[in-house]
């Protein structure tokens, strides 16, 4: 069994933060994924509104100010990362922006990242592909192909549908954690049947859905 890191980067501002709550429930649901492949996953939550003060000033100073550079540190030595926003003005906040400017490219390459916000509305849902996933592609993250958007009227059980929220958020957990698999499985650790069994059955779920979608 090998130990690796998961760093959540949370940018929500409020308190409670659905944000927050969003990302805790994905980060549970990756490190039940992992435990199933045999791992450990080490957890470390980075809420970036307790950095909001040292993070403008290291943009100003041009180096990680206070407990800045640590919260910087710990995304370098991340094996996989959740980052999550909420919607402001139809993009990521300015002070998710703002910290994810002062990491070092090249220290970001090749890194799992899923991606996730929260909006007031759905209409905003697609913010994932054209704010986040684009920011994480520059910086050569490996970005899972589910991100996790949740409005208001997902988490509420007379309006939304929260089955349907749960199943994105364990369906993306299990993308990052074959992820994290996948490192470990690089780097010598064994997988068990199980987890080989269920990447090959989401491989071909995949070819057959897409080609019903070619019409074939
Ligand atoms: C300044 C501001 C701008 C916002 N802009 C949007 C928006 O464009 N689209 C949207 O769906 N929600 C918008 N919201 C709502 C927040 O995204 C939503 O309440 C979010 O879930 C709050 O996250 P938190 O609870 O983690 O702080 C905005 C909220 C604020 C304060």
């Amino acid at each position: 069994m090998s130990s690796r890191r998961l760093v959540v980067v949370n940018a929500g501002l409020s308190n409670p933060s659905s944000t927050r709550l969003l990302a805790d429930r994905l980060a549970a649901d990756v490190v039940e994924a992992v435990a199933g492949q045999g791992d450990l996953l080490e957890v470390t939550v980075l809420d970036v509104r307790d950095l909001a003060a040292d993070i403008a000033n290291s943009a100003t100073s041009g180096f990680g100010v206070g407990q800045v550079q640590d919260a910087l540190d710990a995304v370098y030595r991340a094996d996989a990362l959740i980052v999550a926003t909420p919607v402001f003005n139809a993009s990521y906040s300015g002070l998710f922006k703002s910290f994810f400017d002062l990491v070092e490219v090249d220290r970001m390459a090749g890194k799992p990242v899923l991606i996730a916000a929260t909006g007031g509305s759905a209409r905003h849902s697609l913010m994932l592909d054209y704010a986040m996933r684009p920011l994480f592609s520059y910086l050569r993250a490996v970005v899972m192909p589910t991100g996790v958007y949740a409005a208001s009227a997902d988490w509420s059980g007379s309006t939304g549908d929260t089955a349907m929220l749960s199943d994105r958020i364990r369906r993306a957990a299990s993308e990052l954690a074959l992820s994290i698999g996948s490192v470990g499985a690089a780097s010598g650790t064994k997988h068990s049947a199980a987890s080989r069994i269920h990447v090959d059955a989401a491989e071909s779920d995949g070819i057959s859905n897409f080609a019903k979608l070619l019409g074939s």
